[in-house]
């Protein structure tokens, strides 16, 4: 199989963000899609391994922050090379607080979700998730996973499920 075809696939560039113990903390994702309008549905897929994973199963819900080709990058390598067990992912990163969670500043939208359920696969699970609430922040444009390799030269850490070894 040639796995650069999976390169061709579209998605977006988020932060997911939970809140546990008080405190705030979530990664960097690509993986999330719209599954139904009516309810409002969205599917995400999270590594095992990723402290985010035992925060959404614990807490049930989760905060997405739609980032624009204008976000600060920064935010992306925070979010998406470290780990919240090591350091608080917030401390330098301007946010809002909304419906309890936060949503990072400079995103041109967000989505408040709460689990409803989830499917596994042998290194991710996927969280199925009803979207509570939900605004547009800005007109810009949102930043589109090619966008984020071709125009910033950003990569993906093995976590990602996109992830292809170079
Ligand atoms: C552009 C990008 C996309 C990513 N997409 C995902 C994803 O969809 N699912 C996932 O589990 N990890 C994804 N990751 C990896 C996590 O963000 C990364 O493993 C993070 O360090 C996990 O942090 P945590 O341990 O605090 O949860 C992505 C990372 C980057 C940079």
């Amino acid at each position: 199989m040639n796995n650069n075809v999976f390169r061709n696939l579209s998605y977006g560039v988020y932060i997911v963000a939970c809140k546990i113990n008080g405190k705030y903390t979530g990664c960097t994702v690509n993986s999330i899609m719209q599954i139904t309008s009516s309810p409002a549905i969205i599917a995400l897929s999270v590594n095992h391994s990723n402290y985010t994973h035992t925060c959404l199963e614990e807490t049930k819900r989760f905060a997405v922050s739609i980032l624009s080709e204008e976000s600060n990058p920064i935010s992306i390598g925070t979010f998406g090379f470290r780990s919240g067990r090591d350091c608080n992912k917030f401390e330098n990163i301007p946010y809002d607080i909304i419906d309890d969670l936060p949503v990072i500043k400079d995103a041109c939208g967000y989505l408040i979700c709460e689990i409803k359920e989830k499917l596994e696969t042998h290194t991710h699970s996927v969280f199925i998730a009803e979207v509570k609430n939900g605004d547009l922040l800005n007109n810009k444009t949102p930043m589109t996973y090619s966008y984020y390799h071709n125009v910033i030269k950003g990569k993906s850490p093995k976590a990602a499920p996109t992830y292809i070894e170079e």
